[in-house]
C-alpha cells in the first residue's frame, strides 16, 4: 500500500525513563549511536512519514539533555511532562494530544524512545493492517528460543510452550479515547501496566499482534547498543 493511503496518526514517545540497566552516565535515549542521540534516530521514522499528524515526546521534569540536541528546535515536536511510571508518561502525552486537537477516534502510536531501529516497512505494515481494526494492536515478534520458567533458586521449573508466546514491541497503535480510558482506569485500579496493550487487555479488549522485524529492538543493555552500532557501521 502507498504510504499516502494509510490512516493519519499521532505519536507519543515516552522518554522519561532512566534506563538503569544500561549502567550509563545518562538516560539511554541520550547515548550516542552513529554520531547522534538514540532518540533522534527513533524520531526520524515518524517525522519522515506523510501521514503523521503530530508528535509528543514525554520528558522528565529535570531532563538536562533534551535542550542540547537538534530535535529540541524542531517545531514539529511537542513536549509533555513525564511521570513516575511509563504509563503516567504516556497518559500525559495523550492529554497533550487532546490539547493539540486530536479526536477521540484518532489513531495514536506509542513508541519507546530507545527503540531506534524501526523500519518504515514495519510502520506501514502496522498502519495498514490495523487501519480498519476495532481495537488496534502492536508490533510483536514470535518467541524464537525455547522458554523456561525459573524457580526462586535459579533452576528450571518447566519448559513453556513457545508456539503461543510473542514478545511485545512498539509502536503500539490504539484509538486515543480508548487508550486514555483504559490507561486511566488501570492506573486507578492499581494494576501494573508495562505497555499500552496490557491496559487495553485489562479493559477487556483483544489487541492484534502484527508480526514485525526482530531487529526493532529496545536498547536495554550495553550489548544492544554495541550490536546496533556494529550493524549500522556495516551498512
Ligand atoms: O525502562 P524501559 O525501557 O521499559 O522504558 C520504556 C520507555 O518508557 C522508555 O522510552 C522510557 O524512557 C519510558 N519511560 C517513561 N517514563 C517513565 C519510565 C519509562 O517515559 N517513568
Amino acid at each position: 500500500m502507498n504510504s499516502f493511503n494509510l490512516p493519519g496518526f499521532w505519536v507519543v514517545i515516552p522518554a522519561a525513563g532512566v534506563g538503569s540497566r544500561m549502567r550509563a552516565d545518562r538516560p539511554k535515549q541520550y547515548l550516542r549511536l552513529g554520531g547522534r542521540c538514540i532518540i533522534e534516530h527513533t524520531l526520524d521514522c515518524f517525522l519522515e512519514h506523510p501521514q503523521l499528524k503530530g508528535l509528543v515526546v514525554c520528558l522528565a521534569a529535570d531532563d538536562p539533555y533534551w535542550h542540547d540536541i537538534p530535535c529540541a528546535r524542531d517545531v514539529r515536536i511537542q513536549r509533555a511532562l513525564g511521570g513516575l511510571e511509563r504509563s503516567d508518561s504516556v497518559l500525559n502525552g495523550l492529554q497533550h494530544l487532546v490539547e493539540l486537537g486530536a479526536a477521540e477516534d484518532d489513531w495514536v502510536l506509542v513508541h519507546d524512545a530507545a527503540r531506534p531501529n524501526l523500519a518504515r516497512e514495519d510502520l506501514d505494515k502496522l498502519l495498514g493492517e490495523l487501519a480498519d481494526d476495532a481495537v488496534g494492536g502492536l508490533l510483536a515478534v514470535p518467541a524464537r528460543d525455547t522458554l523456561k520458567r525459573a524457580g526462586a533458586d535459579g533452576r528450571v521449573l518447566e519448559t513453556v510452550d513457545r508456539s503461543v508466546i510473542w514478545q511485545a514491541y512498539t509502536p503500539q497503535m490504539f484509538r486515543l479515547g480508548m487508550l486514555r480510558q483504559a490507561l486511566a482506569a488501570a492506573l486507578a485500579a492499581g494494576v501494573a501496566i508495562t505497555d499500552e496493550a496490557s491496559a487495553v487487555e485489562w479493559a477487556g479488549f483483544l489487541p492484534r499482534l502484527i508480526e514485525g522485524r526482530a531487529d526493532n529492538l529496545k536498547i536495554t543493555r550495553p550489548e544492544d547498543l554495541q550490536w546496533l552500532e556494529q550493524r549500522w557501521r556495516n551498512f
